[in-house]
């Protein structure tokens, strides 16, 4: 399967990274092939190839958005997805690890919105990009949890796919209004690591009986 990937920085790299040990192909969707992070993702994996944005989008079956929130919508405008899962990484944070929204509306809704031919499910940002280019834990007996949200079966199916392959146990948490919640999740795990120090890689676990 052929991923393309809009930034390719910290979360985009270890993910886009990850995905490429498993098997898939990786397209990094930047209209600027000189720009610093696409070309320093390519000294590291040699195997991933660059595309313009619509293209990219054309070429891949899902597409990972892994930029700063706030360029987003200019971003986005005029994209064609023609339906395509796009996993929605990124995170609006605000002053003091705040929700970047006044937690009116999730980050993912306002993606929709600059997005609407894309189907939209949140994925990966409950963690930090640490996480994410090798979550598994040979001794624990329970796989680290990826919580995603969206509003298409058909979509989320493919993302939890692919969750799967990069080494979490995929947990759909429901619609895309859900997604404000695994912000403030994000949040949470922020303030606790970037803030007050607890380790990087701890992550959650989804327990059940
Ligand atoms: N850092 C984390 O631990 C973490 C974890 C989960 C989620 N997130 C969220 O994930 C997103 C990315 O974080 P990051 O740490 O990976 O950031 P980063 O390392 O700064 O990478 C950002 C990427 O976005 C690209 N980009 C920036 N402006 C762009 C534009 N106008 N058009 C196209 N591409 C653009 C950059 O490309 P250039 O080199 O061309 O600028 C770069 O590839 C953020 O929304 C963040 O909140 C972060």
């Amino acid at each position: 399967m052929t991923l393309a990937f809009i930034g390719i920085g910290n979360v985009g790299f270890a993910l886009a990274n990850n995905l490429e040990q498993k098997g898939y192909s990786i397209i990094i969707a930047n209209d600027n092939p000189d720009s610093q992070s696409v070309q320093k993702a390519l000294v590291q994996n040699f195997n991933f190839g660059v595309l313009p944005l619509q293209e990219a989008i054309d070429t891949a079956e899902v597409i990972f958005l892994a930029t700063p929130f706030h360029v987003n919508e200019v971003l986005l405008k005029g994209l064609d997805f023609r339906g395509k899962p796009l996993v929605d990484c990124t995170n609006p944070v605000g002053a003091g690890i705040s929700h970047g929204l006044e937690s009116k509306i999730s980050g993912s809704e306002k993606i929709q919105e600059w997005a609407p031919t894309a189907n939209v499910v949140k994925a990966y940002t409950i963690y930090g990009f640490e996480n994410f280019s090798n979550p598994e834990y040979l001794n624990a007996k329970e796989q680290p949890s990826m919580l995603f949200a969206g509003n298409t079966t058909e979509a989320k199916q493919k993302v939890a796919s692919i969750i799967e392959a990069s080494g979490f146990y995929a947990k759909d948490v429901g619609a895309l209004d859900q997604a404000l919640h695994l912000e403030h999740m994000t949040l949470l795990w922020v303030k606790m690591v970037r803030r007050d120090g607890h380790h990087p890689n701890f992550m959650w676990a989804y327990l059940e009986k």
